[in-house]
């Protein structure tokens, strides 16, 4: 049987990478074999693209094109033998974020973005996306308190986040099936809590 793809979002500083450790073995827990894997990255090229993305100035159709060239490798390479072979991946960041960084925070057409979209992923979509979210001010607050050393993104200011979250914002009510939004100014136990019912569903 085939495996599921669940990828968790959220403005830098939300916190999901606290969760996706937890997420992963609560579905081990459940019988899943799971695979952990994050973009931009997740193969040796990808990882290579993330180094230059994190740290490089670019032109932003550069950096969206950067960002699904990774992501085809990714397909090809990981996420879709290991959902073939009835795995679950569990990715940190999916196409969501291109929609918000490089559509939302950069500007980039969101059009350009869906037509690379249905290029790279050829009809594949998530099958849950958790978008962690929070206001701009405190996920500042927490990315400070977290990075000493902030990459190319972490270092936007509050407008570019804004314009993040607003669309995240609007594509989980665009895909209220697939996008659960995930209030993450609670505490990390209260959060767990909430997603108990949701990753149960998921695995039944
Ligand atoms: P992330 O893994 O959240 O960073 P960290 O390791 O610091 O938790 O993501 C790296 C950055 O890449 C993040 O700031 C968002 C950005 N990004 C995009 O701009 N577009 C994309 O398509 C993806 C996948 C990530």
């Amino acid at each position: 049987m085939r495996g599921k793809f669940v990828t968790l979002e959220g403005v830098d500083g939300a916190g999901k990478s606290t969760h996706l450790d937890w997420i992963a073995r609560r579905l081990q827990a459940a019988g899943k074999k799971v695979q952990v894997t994050r973009e931009p990255g997740g193969t040796p090229l990808g990882e290579e693209l993330r180094k230059l993305l994190l740290a490089r100035s670019m032109h932003l159709e550069t950096e969206a094109l950067l960002m699904f060239a990774a992501r085809r490798e990714h397909l090809d390479k990981l996420i879709l033998p290991a959902l073939a072979a009835g795995s679950w991946v569990v990715s940190d960041r999916f196409t969501d974020a291109t929609f918000a960084y490089q559509g939302g925070g950069r500007g980039l057409d969101l059009g350009r973005i869906e037509t690379l979209e249905q290029w790279v992923h050829q009809g594949l979509q998530p099958d849950l996306t958790l978008v962690f979210d929070l206001s701009v001010e405190e996920g500042k607050r927490r990315r400070v308190a977290a990075t000493s050393q902030p990459d190319r993104f972490e270092r936007e200011d509050l407008d570019f986040f804004a314009r993040v979250r607003a669309v995240y914002l609007a594509r989980a009510e665009r895909y209220p099936q697939r996008i659960r939004l995930i209030d993450a100014s609670r505490t990390v136990e209260d959060i767990r809590k909430s997603l108990e019912d949701t990753i149960l569903t998921l695995c039944q």
